[in-house]
């Protein structure tokens, strides 16, 4: 079977072309194409429709300094701090001191932000933060943004792929000039020409079998940079969440202890306070991950779990205020928040590292730029903070649609060899033809399961040197794979081969990375190496795909005005 496409061709004069064009939809992917001028022809591509990105889960809030006893530079040490200084400060700054802007244009544009009683937007505590400056929409924000942004790009018509999956970045002449791409929805092969393509493809956390992220997020706009020769940093930091559901790992939000919510072990104990006496349950997230994988395994949880309680929170605050929070442990634990508390444990959450940006979303490949989760900018350093992931979409997606604009001004698209369809066929044929006897989804469960077992929230270079075997076996097995949906409409059983070499990819680099960096920084704990060494590893990780594995580098962080402490 050709699986070039039928329809549209791969005549050169027929071929897709626009001036910038967007792979991934979500927040960070909106941002930007809201971001570009009117005149230019731009396009957004995405797996799944947009309103069903990962961003739509996005619960507890977006961080903006706006309160009047707050500032933008202390929410910019706030950040630092809780990155353990790992993050590039020139592009903290950047974020910090524009996001005030930033959240009152997206009230203009329709988000319907959680109000105080005066009628100002409502600010809620969040961990590691000295000041509640986490705007929020109940605890359903991500929904919120997502929806009022979506009506605005609907407003500037623009043209949005759905269900289209690319399967590589095209590099011509040292510049990236499009993607291939398989349209899910009639199948085949397309090239997409653009004088610029913005990565917006959001994370990698199902890499990890538990995990808050949606089933879509496998890293796939990550693998395509590193495949393209990019490097990817920090790839290490994997932030675990404290409160994932039992079981499900459902995200229960940070918001319900920013609201007041306690968090017990199986004596009843707060015990945060033996790990953070002051900011006890408001601590960083690498912080309380830590404190409660400590009280599980010294045989204090409940189950594999300890517990989050809001009884005390009242009726009426858990309806006005976690809604969502509330219906889950309905629905997915069957209990009733108002009543019973929720049995909660880390889960992996949010991937620091990524695709290596400045702070304009420029990657090393001209024409090429990331925002969002699949970038590291670096703002994030070792920890996030809860509340700058939403505000980095927004940030960096406006900063690389603006700067992605002025790029191609002046530049002419080349036309493209007829053969750039050829390896990409030759792969996916690959794919479709093998007669192995291996699914992606068995390989997908158990790559999960190696990760959550040996890269969770304590780490040993032997736990790491188990996990990178396995990682070749199951590359290995991933060889055999067989896709036996031969059809092309709709094809998911593809699809989810090429997610699993995404995921494989990216899963490499994070054993890699964690292997590389002997110390215990933020989300990266080693029992081995238990300590902070700021002497030795105030340095980004960088890794480069090779044909043995990634190769790392390490590269110099910028620090403008909070030196580590
Ligand atoms: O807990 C939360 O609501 C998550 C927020 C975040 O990751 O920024």
């Amino acid at each position: 079977m050709s699986i070039a496409r039928l329809n549209g061709g791969q005549d050169t004069k027929t071929m897709i072309t626009h001036d910038i064009l967007i792979v991934g939809a979500g927040l960070a992917g909106m941002r930007a194409a809201i971001a570009a001028p009117p005149d230019l022809n731009v396009a957004l591509l995405s797996k799944v429709h947009p309103v069903r990105s990962h961003s739509v889960a996005a619960q507890g809030g977006i961080n903006a300094a706006i309160g009047e006893q707050d500032s933008w530079e202390a929410h910019a040490y706030d950040t630092a701090k809780g990155g353990l200084y790992l993050g590039d400060q020139d592009a903290i700054e950047a974020m910090c001191r524009e996001a005030p802007q930033d959240i009152l244009e997206l009230e203009r544009m329709g988000v319907i932000f959680s109000r105080t009683p005066e009628g100002r937007i409502a600010q809620r505590p969040f961990g590691g933060a000295g000041f509640p400056r986490t705007c929020y929409a109940a605890d359903r924000t991500g929904h919120a943004l997502l929806h009022a942004m979506y009506e605005q790009l609907m407003k500037r018509r623009c043209r949005v792929y759905e269900e289209w999956y690319v399967t590589a970045l095209l590099v011509e002449q040292g510049r990236c000039c499009g993607v291939v791409a398989w349209d899910l929805v009639h199948g085949g092969l397309q090239v997409l020409r653009a004088k610029a393509v913005i990565l917006a493809t959001g994370g990698s956390g199902r890499v990890f079998s538990t995990s808050t992220n949606a089933v879509i997020n496998t890293g796939d706009g990550m693998a395509l940079a590193y495949r393209a020769g990019l490097p990817l940093e920090d790839m290490e930091f994997v932030q675990f969440h404290p409160t994932t559901l039992k079981d499900t790992g459902i995200l229960i939000t940070e918001g319900a202890r920013g609201e007041g919510g306690y968090l017990l072990n199986t004596l009843g104990e707060r015990f945060m306070k033996r790990y953070a006496p002051e900011q006890m349950e408001l601590a960083t997230r690498s912080t309380v991950s830590l404190a409660i994988g400590q009280e599980i395994q010294e045989g204090r949880g409940v189950d594999g779990c300890v517990l989050l309680d809001l009884r005390h929170l009242g009726r009426a605050r858990i309806l006005e205020r976690l809604p969502q929070i509330r219906e889950l442990a309905l629905e997915f634990a069957g209990l009733d928040p108002i009543e019973t508390p929720i049995p909660i444990r880390p889960g992996a959450h949010y991937q620091m590292g990524g695709v290596k940006t400045n702070a304009w979303g420029e990657t090393d490949l001209p024409g090429l730029f990331a925002a969002g989760e699949c970038a590291c900018v670096s703002v994030h350093g070792a920890n996030r903070l809860g509340g700058n992931s939403l505000l980095e979409t927004i940030v960096f997606g406006r900063r690389a649609g603006t700067r992605a604009a002025d790029a191609i001004r002046d530049y002419d698209l080349q036309p493209v060899p007829e053969e750039v369809l050829k390896s990409e066929e030759q792969r996916l044929n690959t794919l479709l033809t093998n007669p192995g006897l291996e699914r992606a989804w068995q390989i997908r469960d158990d790559l999960g399961k190696t990760m959550s077992l040996n890269l969770g929230i304590f780490r040993t270079k032997q736990s790491m040197q188990e996990a990178l075997g396995a990682i070749q076996a199951l590359k290995a097995r991933a060889n055999r794979m067989c896709v036996q949906d031969k059809g092309r409409i709709f094809n998911t059983d593809l699809i989810q081969a090429l997610e699993l070499q995404c995921l494989l990819d990216i899963a490499d680099t994070i054993v890699v990375s964690a292997l590389g960096r002997e110390e215990s920084r933020g989300a990266h704990y080693r029992a081995d190496f238990p300590t902070r060494n700021d002497s030795a590893w105030i340095r980004h990780t960088v890794s480069h795909r090779r044909e043995d594995g990634p190769q790392l580098s390490y590269a110099p962080v910028t620090i403008t005005r909070f030196p580590p402490a």
